[in-house]
């Protein structure tokens, strides 16, 4: 591993990769051919240095971002909904329509904001967070221009198509970033009139060009798992669990210094069955042990479990249970519980049976090559999960019994990142794709391309 002067001395191929999830948002940085994450949640205040909850509030004439967005709709009495999927923006057939068209009124009753506009806002909050990020690394107090930047995406767009509009919305973002700066990570936030004069500015002003392109996620995760595990095997099954989709990527690594990756096309396969089907079974089983019969009663516990309900999630898997008191109401629920539910096995045997049918795919390459081993690689949040080690298995023995299947959770024995904070460990699965993103070597395959 190159020494920290190393990285210093090549600031200028410097970039920034973001992953902004559907639950969780992630950022690294590449100098020199390495890539460090960046600590954007210490920057956002969060719980976990390395991840911000990809989420943004509009109340009382204000919009908040991350951590305080989440705080502000925990105690806000206006039942606004705060969750704003921006992938669900990003993967519209048309973006460009999809971008025009305005918020949702649950999320902004006052119109002002369309999505672009809330996009643009919420990577100008990034920009602050990377920022700060950035200057508190002591590796990276050199690094000289970090301007360049990079997304990842689980859109198979055309490069030119995606990179074209997101680039624009970069720009714009930039500006506003600029122009707002401190405001974007204040605990107040920043006024709805005061983000709405900045985005004007920014929409008719001269971008400075900083994106350099879109990552496909799959790919990201593949050139990730190629420059930090200790040994990459040859055939690998990328299962990625996030918050909003569940995707499957296999590649066969072509082997010499550079570590080619030869995508298994046939593999790829991307659906809605991850962490937050999890959670609307969670919170229906929880709400169907409510007893009052009040509406508004019902409709108050319905809106706290939607947000804490991916804290319970984790709770339920790490202690076995998960409680929820407010309103005069307590609702517990056991893991055993949610396990035993129709909707969970459901859940269970039809990603059982989509995982089955990738690693058939990267199978039938193994064999033809004599090789009948292949790696499943556990990645994103649902990596966490105790019933996806046992899942995947499951999966390689319908999709191909012949076939070793090894699982492997994304992150473990692998070559971290030098003077990184420890805790980067627990969240590898999640952050490996912003670090494969910011590292991908796109003529070889980390563009997003036409699906
Ligand atoms: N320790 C944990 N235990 C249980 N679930 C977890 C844990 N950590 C994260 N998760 C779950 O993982 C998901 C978030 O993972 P991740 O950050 O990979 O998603 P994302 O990138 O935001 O989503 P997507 O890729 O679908 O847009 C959420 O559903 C979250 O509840
Ligand atoms: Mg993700």
């Amino acid at each position: 591993m190159a020494d920290d002067r190393a990285i210093i001395n090549a600031a200028s191929e410097a970039r920034v990769c973001l992953d902004f999830g559907t639950a969780f948002s992630k950022a690294s940085v590449r100098i020199a051919g390495l890539a460090r994450p960046l600590a954007i949640g210490a920057a956002a205040n969060s719980d976990h240095p390395f991840l911000t909850p990809s989420v943004m509030f509009v109340d009382d004439g204000r919009i908040t971002f991350g951590p305080m967005a989440l705080a502000r709709a925990q105690i806000a009495v206006s039942g606004r909904d705060p969750i704003l999927s921006f992938k669900t923006i990003l993967a519209a057939r048309d973006l460009e329509q999809a971008l025009t068209l305005k918020v949702k009124p649950s999320i902004d009753p006052t119109g002002t904001l369309r999505q672009r506009d809330a996009l643009i806002l919420y990577l100008a909050y990034l920009d602050q967070l990377i920022r700060t990020a950035l200057h508190s690394d002591p590796a990276l107090a050199d690094a000289g221009p970090t301007e360049r930047r990079r997304y990842t995406s689980p859109i198979w767009r055309t490069h030119v198509e995606g990179d074209r509009v997101m680039g624009r919305l970069f720009d714009e973002a930039a500006i506003v970033s600029a122009d707002l700066g401190a405001l974007l990570t204040a605990p107040n936030g920043v006024s709805i009139a005061h983000a709405r004069a900045a985005l004007d500015k920014a929409e008719t002003a001269l971008g400075l060009g900083q994106l350099e392109s879109g990552v496909f996620e799959a790919h990201a995760a593949a050139a990730a798992y190629a420059a930090f595990a200790q040994a990459p095997k040859r055939f690998l099954l990328v299962f990625d669990m996030g918050a909003g989709t569940t995707d499957f990527a296999g590649f066969e690594r072509l082997g010499g210094d550079d570590q080619l990756l030869s995508e298994i096309a046939e593999a790829r396969q991307s659906c809605g069955l991850a962490g937050d089907e999890i959670d609307d079974i969670i919170a229906h089983l929880m709400m169907a042990k409510l007893k009052s019969k009040q509406r508004d009663v019902q409709s108050d516990v319905w809106r706290a479990l939607r947000l804490h309900v991916r804290d319970f999630k984790k709770e339920l898997f790490e202690a076995g249970r998960c409680a929820f008191s407010g309103y005069g109401v307590k609702l517990q629920l056991k893991r055993r519980e949610l396990l035993a539910s129709s909707r969970f096995k459901d859940y269970v045997s039809a990603l059982t049976a989509i995982a089955a049918t990738s690693v058939k795919a990267v199978a039938v390459r193994a064999r033809a090559a004599s090789s009948p081993e292949i790696t499943i690689l556990l990645a994103g949040g649902g990596a966490n999960l105790s019933f996806l080690a046992p899942l995947a298995q499951a999966a390689a023995k319908q999709g191909d019994p012949s076939v070793a299947a090894v699982v492997e959770r994304f992150g473990i024995d692998w070559r971290l990142p030098a003077g990184v904070d420890s805790r980067l460990a627990s969240v590898m699965p999640q952050v490996a794709i912003s670090l494969g993103g910011a590292l991908a070597d796109l003529d070889r395959g980390g563009h997003p391309v036409a699906g």
